[in-house]
């Protein structure tokens, strides 16, 4: 803990569904995090539909990360920053897998800071292994009748074969 209190981080996004890669995102901001807080967008404040409801992703994420406490999981909607302000935390962390990602990220990164200053947003790197794997192609494959047993934790992908089984 610093002198400031407990070092609180939000990691904010979609995870429709959570991918090893967001897991090792997570890992990595516990190494300077006290706690990490793992936040689901609602719909209503994101540009794409998605396959699993907002409470199946928030169940997901939980059952991943059961045995580590410093780990919380919760849904928001409104803006980033206010949930983030609620929550006492003023570090966002976002991972970065490839250039590509960076404008969008960037941009996200000035406007939070423009809506408020005190945020600040922290980039990670992945794991190369996860350079390239995204949920949307972990969705797109799944629903292809593809394998990505090696892309998901295996809770996650019981659920989502379950899941596109019903459509
Ligand atoms: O995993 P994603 O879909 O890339 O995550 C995007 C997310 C959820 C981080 C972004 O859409 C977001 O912050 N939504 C909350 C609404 C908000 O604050 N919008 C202004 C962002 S500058």
């Amino acid at each position: 803990m610093s002198e400031r209190g407990p070092q609180v981080s939000i990691y904010p996004g979609s995870f429709d569904p959570i991918t090893l890669g967001h897991e090792d995102i997570v890992r990595r901001a516990l190494l300077f995090s006290d706690r990490v807080i793992v936040a689901v967008a609602h719909t209503a404040t994101q540009r794409k539909q998605g396959l699993f409801t907002i409470r199946e992703r928030v169940e997901l994420i939980r059952h991943v990360f059961h045995d580590e406490p410093r780990v919380a999981v919760t849904e928001f909607s409104g803006l980033l920053v206010d949930f983030a302000r609620t929550h006492g935390a003023r570090m966002l962390v976002r991972g970065l897998r490839a250039v590509s990602d960076f404008e969008y990220e960037f941009q996200m990164a000035l406007m939070n800071r423009q809506l408020w200053p005190e945020i600040e947003t922290v980039f990670l790197a992945p794991d190369v292994k996860y350079s390239y794997l995204s949920a949307s192609l972990v969705r797109e494959i799944a629903s292809l009748g593809g394998d990505v047993a090696e892309f998901v934790d295996p809770a996650v992908l019981d659920r989502l074969q379950r899941k596109l089984a019903q459509k």
